[in-house]
């Protein structure tokens, strides 16, 4: 064929776009299966720092069921079993900073006790609202073994509001946002714990009850 012929140069421009074109799909299937795996080990590691490793025998990353939020939006309840009897669960929860949402993982046991709680997601200022991270302190342990009676539902808030919850220092919002989620994230568990725990086909959560603080 004529080199300098228009079919010749149209064959040679369809085959680099053919080959580009494949190339975009590879390396988008690569990332794609990547990214996704990295979201399956971030999950696992947020679930393992909330839910202890002796109150299950199942893996709560795949052992889930999903409800209506008290936002109106699906959410993922993550089970922990033990000789198939659910002894606790995590969800996420949201609280407002100073810099907008705050994503957590809320871990309660099946005595509505907090068995672990981890930011997720924040934009919080970094040496005021970050101490929130475990990375940057152990403020975020601090509710391990609590419940919504103890201390009393009117307590938990940070100090500064009556509370008995540390706020940082010159930092109030953060810790607000952050406790208040956490409150109203049990509360959550309490108005849905049969839903949450028991081997049922997922219906709808209570709408009354939001898990999301405003
Ligand atoms: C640049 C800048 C960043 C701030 N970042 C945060 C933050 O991440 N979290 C927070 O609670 N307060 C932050 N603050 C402080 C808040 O504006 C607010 O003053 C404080 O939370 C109130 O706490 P206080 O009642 O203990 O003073 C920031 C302030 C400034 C000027």
């Amino acid at each position: 064929m004529n080199k300098n012929s228009s079919i010749y140069h149209g064959l040679v421009l369809g085959a680099f776009c053919l080959g580009f074109g494949l190339l975009l799909a590879l390396t988008h299937r690569v990332t794609k299966e990547d990214i996704a795996a990295r979201a399956m080990e971030d999950r696992q590691n947020s679930l393992s720092a909330v839910i202890p490793d002796s109150i299950h025998d199942n893996n709560p990353v795949t052992d889930t069921v999903t409800i209506k939020g008290g936002d109106g939006k699906e959410l993922t309840v993550y089970r922990a079993k033990k000789g198939n009897q659910v002894t606790g669960v995590a969800y996420e929860i949201s609280g407002i900073g100073y810099a907008g949402p705050i994503k957590l993982m809320l871990g309660v046991g099946a005595d509505g006790r907090v068995l672990g709680v981890r930011a997720l997601a924040h934009k919080e200022t970094p040496g005021l609202g970050d101490k929130i991270e475990i990375k940057k302190g152990d403020w975020i342990t601090r509710f391990t073994g609590l419940s919504l009676g103890n201390p009393p539902v009117e307590k938990w808030k940070v100090k500064k509001d009556g509370g008995q919850f540390d706020q940082f220092s010159g930092a109030t919002i953060t810790p607000r946002g952050v406790v208040g989620a956490i409150r109203e994230g049990l509360a959550f568990f309490a108005a849905n714990q049969p839903l949450m725990t028991q081997q049922t086909t997922p219906q709808t959560a209570n709408p009354q009850i939001s898990n999301e603080v405003r």
